[in-house]
């Protein structure tokens, strides 16, 4: 299994709630490896080059409109597989969908509302890291359990 990246974005409505320590907690013991991380209010330019696959779904602009409305915790996480790992920890789009375990099938109910975005492949994944980072904003660390095993 490669070693890979991902972008993961923690939603407003994550954020409101308060599911930020959470979310990180899930992909930190799954044992994932956390490389970049910040804070942002979207601009209208970022979400719609985010969700541009999805330009002429009616809900595009109400996706927009909720996705700049607020902060979002902005993610990159590395590991073995992580792009389709992060999608089962995630869980269906649909949170009634979801399978209880999954962080949406554990905490949220709407589709609209449902707290956390995942890339879905390793073209969306590169792409998607890409627009939210810079690449100076990443960090290419060893856990210390690597450091010192001998
Ligand atoms: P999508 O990329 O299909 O799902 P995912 O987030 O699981 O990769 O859709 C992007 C977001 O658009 C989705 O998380 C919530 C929103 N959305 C709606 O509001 N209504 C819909 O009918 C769909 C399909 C998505």
């Amino acid at each position: 299994m490669a070693t890979e990246r991902t972008f993961l974005a923690i939603k407003p409505d994550g954020v409101q709630r308060g599911l930020v320590g959470e979310i990180l907690g899930r992909f930190e013991r799954k044992g994932f490896k956390l490389v970049g991380l910040k804070q942002l209010v979207p601009s209208r330019e970022l979400a719609e080059s985010h969700y541009g696959v999805h330009r002429e779904r009616p809900f595009f602009a109400g996706l927009v409109e909720f996705i700049t409305s607020g902060p979002v915790v902005a993610m990159v996480w590395e590991g073995d597989g992580v792009i389709a790992s992060a999608r089962k920890l995630i869980g269906a789009t649909k949170p009634l969908e979801a399978e209880p375990g999954t962080i949406r099938g554990d905490l949220a109910v709407n589709i609209g509302r449902n707290v956390i975005h995942g890339s879905d492949a390793p073209e969306t994944a590169v792409f998607e890291i890409g627009l939210w980072f810079q690449p100076s904003e990443l960090c290419a660390w060893t856990p210390a359990d690597q450091v010192w095993r001998v």
